[in-house]
Order: C-alpha cells, then sequence, then structure tokens
C-alpha cells in the first residue's frame, strides 16, 4: 500500500483514513468550543464570508462534505429555502451525528449523510453548489476528491474550498509559535487531547498553498477558480466553477 503522510509522519494510506477518523471521534464533543477558541471566533467570520461568496439561491441543490458540525450546512439551508437542498455530510459519524444533533436543537431537519468524499454516492452533475470547509486537508486522496466534487457539480455549478493556507510571510515566525507551542497546550487543557491539535497544524503545513490548491481545482475541470485569502492567508477560499 502506498505511503503518505499524516501529520509529519509518514503512514500507510489505511493508517492515514484511520487515524484522521481517531483525531475527529476524538474531538467531535469539544470540536465547536475549539473552534472558538483557536480561531478567537474567527472561524465564523471565515464561514460567513464563504457563504456569502457562494451566493446560494431559492431552489439550489447544495452538498457540503466534510461537514461536521454543521456550521456550513446550517448557513446555506435558509439561502436555498424549503424548495432546495442541502445535504449536511461527513465520513465521520461522531461528527456527523455531533452537527445533526445540533442542527436539530436548532429546529433544523435537513439529510444527514454518512460518505466518503473520495467517493461520493451521487449522480453526475447532481448539484449547484458543493462545499467543503476545512475538510480537504484531511483527505488522503485530495485529487480523487476534488474530482469527485466535480463530477457532482453540474456544468456552471459551483466548489467553494475553504480551507488552511500559506500565511503572508511577516506573519509566519508568529504563526508558527502559534501553531506548534499553543495550539496543542490549548488541545491538552480544554480537549484532553494534544496530538490531535499537533497533526492539526502539521497538516495546515503539508497542505497545498494557494496556487497549488487552484492549479488541482484546475486539473479536476473547475475551468476558473478565483482565490480569496482572508486573515494574511491564514485560509484561503477557493471558489471553482465547472465550465
Ligand atoms: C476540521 S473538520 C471540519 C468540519 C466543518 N466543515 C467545519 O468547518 O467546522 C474536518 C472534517 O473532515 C472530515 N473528513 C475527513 N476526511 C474525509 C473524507 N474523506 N470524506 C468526508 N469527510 C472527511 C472529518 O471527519 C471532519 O469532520
Amino acid at each position: 500500500m502506498p505511503d503518505t503522510h499524516f501529520g509529519y509522519e509518514t503512514v500507510d494510506e489505511a493508517a492515514k483514513a484511520r487515524r484522521v477518523r481517531g483525531v475527529f471521534d476524538s474531538v467531535a464533543p469539544k470540536y465547536d468550543v475549539m473552534n472558538d477558541l483557536m480561531s478567537l471566533g474567527l472561524h465564523r467570520a471565515w464561514k460567513a464570508y464563504a457563504v456569502a461568496v457562494a451566493n446560494a439561491r431559492i431552489g439550489d441543490r447544495v452538498l457540503d462534505i466534510a461537514g461536521g458540525t454543521g456550521d456550513m450546512a446550517r448557513a446555506l439551508a435558509p439561502r436555498v429555502g424549503s424548495r432546495g437542498l442541502v445535504i449536511h455530510s461527513d465520513i465521520n459519524e461522531a461528527m456527523l451525528r455531533q452537527g445533526r444533533d445540533r442542527l436539530l436543537d436548532e429546529g433544523l431537519i435537513l439529510p444527514a449523510l454518512i460518505c466518503d468524499a473520495e467517493a461520493l454516492p451521487f449522480p453526475s452533475d447532481a448539484f449547484d453548489l458543493v462545499s467543503v470547509a476545512f475538510g480537504l486537508r484531511n483527505m488522503t486522496h485530495k485529487e480523487k476528491a476534488l474530482d469527485e466534487m466535480n463530477r457532482v457539480t453540474r456544468p456552471g455549478g459551483r466548489l467553494l474550498v475553504l480551507e488552511f493556507s500559506r500565511v503572508a510571510r511577516p506573519l509566519a515566525k508568529a504563526y508558527d509559535w502559534y501553531s506548534f507551542k499553543l495550539l496543542p497546550r490549548l488541545g491538552a487543557w480544554v480537549a484532553g487531547d494534544a496530538d490531535s491539535y499537533r497533526y492539526l497544524a502539521e497538516s495546515i503545513r503539508l497542505h497545498p498553498d494557494q496556487a497549488e490548491l487552484k492549479a488541482m481545482m484546475k486539473s479536476a475541470g473547475f475551468g476558473h477558480v478565483d482565490v480569496h485569502n482572508l486573515s494574511a492567508g491564514v485560509v484561503a477560499l477557493h471558489v471553482g466553477i465547472k465550465c
């Protein structure tokens, strides 16, 4: 079996999928509070920006991949209205359940589906909009996942990839200190799990930067790709149009 990366470790592909599952099984109960804490609430603004750019319309069919605790699905649902459809999906049952319960508590009933982004159980051209927020980084075969996202997007439809990216150079040192020193400690204090947050920092460093991800999306069949840097490149929103 070919090797890949789990953070800075080299592992075989089956081990990577298993260990990513372990990370999200472990962080699921504290995922939302940790997200707020470690981004100082900024993840809300990044997601709100992505949803505004998505420009989903009444009646649109939307697939949220790696949807976790449901932030994107919750924000997109009112935009497509009762004539539209938002599917909240994730490969990890613990994360999906956490999200589904939270959405139900807020009175939102959306189809929730366990599925692997690398083998999506949908026909081709099924969605007007596909979104993946902070999920692509964790996938073993990113090209395969992007190919699948392209396949299920209708011609003229859009893919939104919101993901950590390459921070502007003047901030790099401070960002490294935060990621490798503070973040694992926060993870240990709040979630009792330093390792998962160390993985987070390492996986961000290994993720393709803005230009590389844009090229990957173009190779997957998104003829036009716009890149929006957020918070000096800590995060980037890539918007691809299937054309
Ligand atoms: C950091 S969380 C992001 C959750 C949510 N989208 C958010 O922004 O808060 C990453 C999610 O990616 C999911 N994931 C990892 N590999 C996946 C795959 N191959 N297919 C679908 N989801 C995957 C994990 O289970 C996890 O819930």
